[in-house]
């Protein structure tokens, strides 16, 4: 596959005169995607039932004659005005119980099907005039569903979608009353009809009745999102993609990623590190100009994951894109330095090693307009080369240079279950327990050791292309999981807190986890406060979390007071903690030398990835770094043939 470059473009903010020659800067700088039309309802349908398509035709024409080729985003996470007139009521409402209201975006509700259904009118309308033309080579559903906050809305359509939802999962109101245990406070219900959504409760609700809230809500966006897919498919051929935001886990994108043909993700490093990456102000402070070396990897690697459920064929490698690359400082996070020069270079380049088909930059010409006008794009709002567009220049370049790049069978898994971080977010039982956080500081600890990671969905049925699997903050094993790691003749490092719950987040009996090989039970948990560790035995410590665990399996480490820290056997072990960073890539490179992997040491910011054929450096670090031989420059990637 040879990689792409594209770029977000609002031909409806610029006069028409300047398009043609928008589009040949665009090739000129070697992009050949671009996406338009996402945000522009109020230029197509000015009034209910009115159109002007003339505009979006002309623009398409122009884009198509220069040579690119066009995504066209459904505009419905920007409703007209117009529309809250049609659909009084479809305007979400927050956990408070107000309105979110119009003038900016995303003011919908996922559960009204009034909105539903316009939103597939206007899909249809787009997909019958455009699904055959050649310029659109792909379509986009929406706009990063979930950005805002958006999946959970407490309207009435959610509560009464709710109780259906309720009544098809349990039946009776008795099967509910059991699983969720509301014998206790008395809180047992005799009609769905009498069960709100878990907001405004006195203290907490019930833990079991918010995860059925999150579950219900995530099953709304994938409804929503199907209705657009659906309509599409009628008349065009063309691959359909979703672009999913960064860290935004409140839906299941395993389940979405079923109806799309082509996975992405918006990578904004800077903005991500700055808004909502868990970090100490020191390392905060280092990557303040690059991001988290490992957050984007994560998320590319998540989203080749994502991108072959709908295909099924090549598990953990499926189609996927960067739709929108922070182009230079963005306008939304709490602090919005400027990337270091380089950096829009670097992050392109390692999607690309983790398999991107296209890094599309957002945006082409900054506005000089609206909320995002502090935004960067490849373009200043003069028109003039702002930093980024050279180093697009420089990557379409070197593309073309390189040819083909294949993606390499990673060696290690890391399952990742959305059901679990909404279990986890429920009831999270330590301030600062986060499923997804978890996940990653797994992840993270794996890359510092240099290796190449795949991520897994909870049901993988087969475990053998990996040496090393970890499972951790699972809410239970699923039983293909289950099945897999039975017959699994490398290492998995269950844990922690994994399959120490009922799906219905209540305690299991007997008490988990209950992995068939596996003789362990975590009989206490313990959240840990950001002023206290659990010290290990030989050094290490354990942050956050830790279980008691009994049973006779082997204790391999121990904590200082003598508990046990891992334990297991030959291929499966119980991790009884969260290691800090340190400890969690110690623990790592011993499993390596166990499985036979070699595992790497790598200095700060220094990260590696393979692909078939290359082996690549990228230098999230300020200052140069010599590495294999290589001396990489700060902010810098290089690569090599693999030997
Ligand atoms: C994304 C969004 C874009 C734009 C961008 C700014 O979350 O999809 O429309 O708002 O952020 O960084």
């Amino acid at each position: 596959m040879i990689p792409k470059i594209g770029v977000c473009y609002y031909p409806e903010h610029w006069p028409e005169d300047i398009w043609a020659e928008d589009a040949a800067r665009m090739v000129e700088t070697g992009i050949t995607w671009v996406r338009i039309g996402e945000f522009a309802w109020s230029r197509l349908e000015p009034a209910p039932g009115t159109f002007d398509w003339g505009w979006l035709d002309r623009a398409i024409e122009v884009l198509g004659k220069a040579g690119l080729q066009v995504v066209l985003g459904t505009p419905t996470a920007t409703p007209p005005r117009w529309m809250i007139d049609k659909q009084p009521d479809m305007l979400a409402i927050d956990a408070r119980g107000h309105p979110r209201k119009f003038g900016s975006r995303r003011h919908y509700c996922f559960s009204h099907l009034g909105y539903r259904e316009e939103s597939r009118r206007i899909t249809q309308l787009m997909a019958e005039r455009y699904g055959k033309n050649p310029c659109i080579q792909a379509w986009q559903t929406d706009n990063e569903y979930a950005c805002h906050d958006t999946t959970v809305s407490y309207s009435p359509a959610a509560a009464s979608g709710f109780r259906d939802w309720l009544a098809q999962r349990y039946q009776s109101t008795d099967a509910l009353n059991r699983a969720w245990g509301n014998v206790f406070w008395s809180m047992e219900y005799d009609d769905f009809a009498d069960i709100d959504p878990p907001n405004l409760t006195v203290t907490e609700a019930n833990h079991p009745h918010q995860l059925a809230f999150a579950r219900y809500s995530s099953d709304q966006v994938i409804a929503f999102n199907r209705v657009q897919c659906d309509e599409i498919r009628k008349y065009s051929d063309a691959p359909i993609i979703h672009n999913f935001m960064g860290g935004e886990v409140s839906f299941d994108h395993f389940a979405l990623s079923r109806d799309l043909d082509i996975t992405s993700w918006d990578s904004y490093p800077i903005g991500f590190l700055s808004d909502r990456i868990t970090a100490t102000p020191d390392f905060k402070a280092q990557f303040l100009r690059q991001g988290h070396p490992d957050n984007q990897a994560f998320h590319h690697d998540i989203y080749r994951a994502a991108g072959a459920m709908r295909t099924g064929d090549a598990p953990a490698h499926g189609r996927w894109w960067v739709m929108e690359q922070q182009p230079g400082p963005v306008n939304w996070a709490p602090w919005n330095p400027a990337p270091l020069p380089g950096m829009c270079r670097l992050w392109a380049w390692e999607a690309i090693a983790h398999g991107a088909e296209c890094v599309s930059y957002f945006r082409w010409r900054q506005a000089p307009f609206a909320q995002e006008q502090m935004h960067a794009g490849l373009l200043r709002p003069d028109s003039e080369a702002a930093p980024a567009l050279g180093e697009a220049a420089q990557v379409a370049r070197e593309i073309s240079a390189m040819g083909d790049v294949t993606a390499a069978a990673a060696p290690v898994g890391l399952v990742l279950d959305y059901d679990s971080i909404w279990a986890w977010r429920a009831q999270p039982q330590g301030a600062d327990f986060d499923g997804f956080n978890l996940a990653f500081a797994a992840y993270s600890a794996l890359r510092r050791s240099g290796l190449s990671i795949d991520i897994l969905h909870p049901d993988t049925a087969d475990l053998s292309p990996y040496k090393l699997v970890l499972a951790p903050g699972l809410l239970t094993l699923s039983e293909p999981l289950r099945t897999a790691l039975d017959a699994y003749g490398g290492i998995a490092l269950i844990g922690p807190r994994s399959d120490t719950k009922t799906g219905e987040l209540s305690i299991p009996l007997p008490m988990g986890p209950n992995v068939p090989g596996l003789d362990v039970t975590a009989i206490l948990s313990e959240s840990i406060p950001p002023i206290a560790d659990v010290p290990l035995d030989g050094g290490g410590r354990f942050i956050r979390w830790f279980e008691h665990l009994e049973g006779t399996a082997d204790v391999r480490r121990k904590t200082v007071a003598g508990q046990p820290a891992i334990i297991g056997g030959a291929h499966l072990r119980y991790l009884a903690g969260w290691p800090d960073p340190d400890t969690f890539a110690a623990i790592i490179r011993d499993l390596c030398a166990e499985v036979g992997l070699e595992a790497l040491d790598l200095p700060d910011g220094l990260r590696l990835r393979d692909t078939a054929t290359q082996r690549f450096y990228i230098n999230y670090a300020a200052e140069p770094v010599t590495w294999d031989g290589i001396t990489i420059g700060g902010a810098d990637v290089a690569w090599r043939p693999r030997t």
